[in-house]
Parts: C-alpha cells; sequence; structure tokens
C-alpha cells in the first residue's frame, strides 16, 4: 500500500505576509491522519521563514526547484546543499513551466535530480506532453524520453527515493483538468514502464497528477489506481481549497 502525498506548488506567487499566513491556515487544518503526506514548495526567498512555522507539523517544505551542480561559480542558481539547511524534503525537478521558458533540457533535469538525491532531498520529476504532442500520439513517447533521461543518468534505483508528478501540459493553469481516466492511463503507463526495469520499485513510486487539479474534481483522480496524489497550483494558494484536496485522499 502506498501512502499518497499532496504537494502545493505555490510558483511565483505570495508575499513574505501572505507566504506565512497561507502555511499557518495549512498547519492549522492538519489532522492526525497519517496515510497521507502534504508538503508546500515555496518560493526560495520564502523558505526560511516557512519552515519556522512548519517545524514540528506534518507539512513538509519542498522547493521549486534545484542547481544541476553542487556549488561554485553558477549566478541565480540554488544547490541542494543550500536547500537542505533550510529543511528541504523536496525539490521539484523538470516543471514544465522551468522546460518551456527557462530552456531545462531532459539532460538538465536529470543532473538536478541526482543533485537532490545527494543531499537527501526527495525529487519531485515532473513529466508531461503538449497538447501538440497528445493530439499527434506522441504522449507515451514523451514520456519515455523524459523518464529515460533520468534512468540513464541517476539509474532505476534512484526511483526508489523519488516522486514523480505527471502533469500533462494542457491541463496545467488552464482549467481543463485530464479525465480520472486520461490520467490513470498515463499514469499506469509510467508505472508499467518502471516496473518493466524495477517491478519492487514501480510498486513503491508515488505516482502524482498534476494539471488544474481542484476540491472538486480531486476525489475522482485520487480514486484511480495508480494516482497517488497530486500537485497543485491554483488551488495551493488558498488554505481551506488545498485542505479539501489533501482530505480528498
Ligand atoms: P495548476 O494546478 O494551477 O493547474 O498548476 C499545476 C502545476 O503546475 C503544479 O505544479
Amino acid at each position: 500500500m502506498r501512502q499518497s502525498l499532496v504537494v502545493g506548488n505555490w510558483k511565483m506567487n505570495s508575499t513574505r505576509a501572505s507566504a506565512k499566513l497561507l502555511a499557518q491556515g495549512i498547519t492549522a487544518g492538519l489532522d492526525e491522519r497519517s496515510n497521507a503526506g502534504i508538503a508546500v514548495c515555496v518560493p526560495y526567498v520564502y523558505l526560511d521563514c516557512v519552515s519556522e512555522i512548519v517545524k514540528g507539523t506534518a507539512l513538509a517544505l519542498g522547493a521549486q526547484n534545484v542547481a544541476d551542480k553542487p556549488s561554485g561559480a553558477f549566478t541565480g542558481e540554488i544547490s541542494a546543499s543550500m536547500l537542505k539547511e533550510f529543511g528541504c524534503q523536496y525539490a521539484l525537478v523538470g516543471h514544465s513551466e522551468r522546460r518551456t521558458y527557462y530552456g531545462d533540457t531532459n539532460e538538465t533535469v536529470a543532473a538536478r535530480f541526482c543533485q537532490a538525491q545527494e543531499q537527501n532531498i526527495t525529487p519531485i520529476l515532473c513529466i508531461g506532453e503538449t497538447l501538440e504532442q497528445r493530439e499527434q500520439d506522441q504522449t507515451f513517447a514523451i514520456i519515455e524520453e523524459q523518464l529515460d533521461a533520468v534512468i540513464n543518468q541517476a539509474g532505476i534505483a534512484a526511483f526508489g527515493a523519488a516522486v514523480i508528478a505527471y502533469e500533462p501540459v494542457w491541463a496545467i493553469g488552464t482549467g481543463k483538468t485530464a479525465t480520472d481516466e486520461q490520467a490513470q492511463e498515463v499514469h499506469h503507463y509510467i508505472r508499467q514502464y518502471i516496473s518493466a526495469k524495477d517491478q519492487a520499485i514501480a510498486e513503491k513510486l508515488l505516482i502524482l497528477y498534476g494539471g488544474s487539479a481542484k476540491p472538486d474534481n480531486a476525489k475522482g483522480l485520487f480514486s484511480m489506481p495508480d494516482i497517488d496524489g497530486g500537485l497543485i497550483g491554483g488551488a495551493s494558494l488558498d488554505a481551506e481549497s488545498f485542505l479539501k484536496i489533501y482530505h480528498s485522499i
């Protein structure tokens, strides 16, 4: 039985004050249930204040990216060891917004994945196809390419300490959620693909869905056999709706 996980991705939103209020609102609404983990990936500059608020609570802290190198002359980058100092347990890698707007490639994403693991930070590897790719029946080929780059660099065993987030690009921030069946089809494909290389790792691997997940569609998505939780953008910026999604698990 896999433990579920719900992760909020705040993206480039909030202020120092609203970040604190949001984190406080989420921790105040947590109950003692232990079958689902919960985390927030906050802007780097708010890791410090949010880490103080989540300390001693069930809410885990994550970053939205991590450098592909351990240290050195890489202006503007934040290393995994720096994130570790703030108690980060998770780091997103390869979010489609990083791939689309900031030039992340499958290879740099794999390097970021490895850097996170070097510091015992769990990478949340984001993968997914664009609308054009889906319409050209390339979804599975794209998923394989994105996975292969990481498998080739990190090895299949590395997926024993990682999370995958399937985020169809056409569903992100668009209000067009994948149907439960569309999402399940790809999640199942991902698990089978990993399973062909290591069955035990595939069975334990958490695969989250992301893309316009909301309180009113989360239950259906989470009831699918290969969907182990969600990576939530817009709806994670409101404590009440994020908690509703969490409680849909
Ligand atoms: P939305 O939930 O706003 O569609 O964003 C999804 C996402 O990109 C999470 O990483």
